[in-house]
């Protein structure tokens, strides 16, 4: 990336490049072929172009953690990015988390009441949930900004986003003891992601901790 730190007008799309797991000569490349891209290029210049955005309102030291990810997760983060259309540009994590809860209660209410229907919509809302301002990392602790930590997310996506899309398939069926399986899924998905990343929200330092 030395070229990138010669040139700092160009420094968060050379980041946005060094996100998706690229060389910077990925870049002309893909600029090159713009007059006739395949739609695989054109993905991956969208890709690009989603995670530069995400990366010019990170601050520097989580640009500079970002940048030292695996190829990997630059290229699983591009996906959620390209899979998830919905971005927000002024809603927190937590903020999106709320609305997620909203659809997934309404899941639940749904498959206990044998509202196919319902269930379904609500539980697709989940798989392409918003993505906050910035994306995820911004709201993770800095220190799990990191290879390892960050290697068990697409297990997590598996399980809410996965789950979620074959909760829908089944409860459109009719087969709601199947979505009801499949909602147990997502549960776990949730649980395991808020034990690996979430603190206990809304602390205050003028409580003793319990
Ligand atoms: C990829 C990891 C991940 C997954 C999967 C996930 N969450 Fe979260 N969730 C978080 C993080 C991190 C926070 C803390 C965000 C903050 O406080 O800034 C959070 C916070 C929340 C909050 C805010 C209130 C609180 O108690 O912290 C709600 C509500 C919530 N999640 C619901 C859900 C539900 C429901 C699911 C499953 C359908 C889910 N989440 C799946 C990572 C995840």
């Amino acid at each position: 990336m030395k070229m990138c730190s010669l040139i700092p007008r160009k420094a968060a799309l050379c980041a946005a490049v060094a996100l998706a797991g690229l060389a910077p000569g990925a870049l002309s490349q893909a600029r090159a072929q713009a007059q006739a891209p395949t739609p695989e290029m054109a993905e991956m210049r969208r890709g690009m172009e989603l995670m530069q955005k995400q990366m010019a309102v990170m601050t520097p030291e989580l640009v500079e953690k970002a940048n030292a990810l695996s190829p990997q997760i630059k290229q699983f983060l591009m996906k959620v990015a390209l899979k998830h259309p919905r971005q927000s540009d002024r809603l927190t994590l937590r903020q999106v988390m709320q609305e997620i809860l909203a659809d997934y209660q309404s899941v639940a209410g749904a498959i206990a009441v044998d509202n196919g229907e319902l269930a379904a919509d609500a539980a697709r809302r989940i798989a392409n949930h918003r993505l906050p301002r910035g994306g995820m990392l911004p709201y993770l602790p800095l220190e799990m900004v990191t290879n390892q930590a960050l290697s068990v997310l697409p297990a997590m996506e598996e399980a809410v986003e996965g789950g979620a899309r074959k909760l829908a398939e089944a409860a459109e069926k009719g087969d709601m003891v199947a979505a009801a399986q499949h909602f147990g899924t997502v549960t776990s998905g949730c649980v395991a992601c808020h034990a690996h990343f979430r603190g206990q929200p809304g602390t205050s330092p003028r409580v003793r901790a319990p």
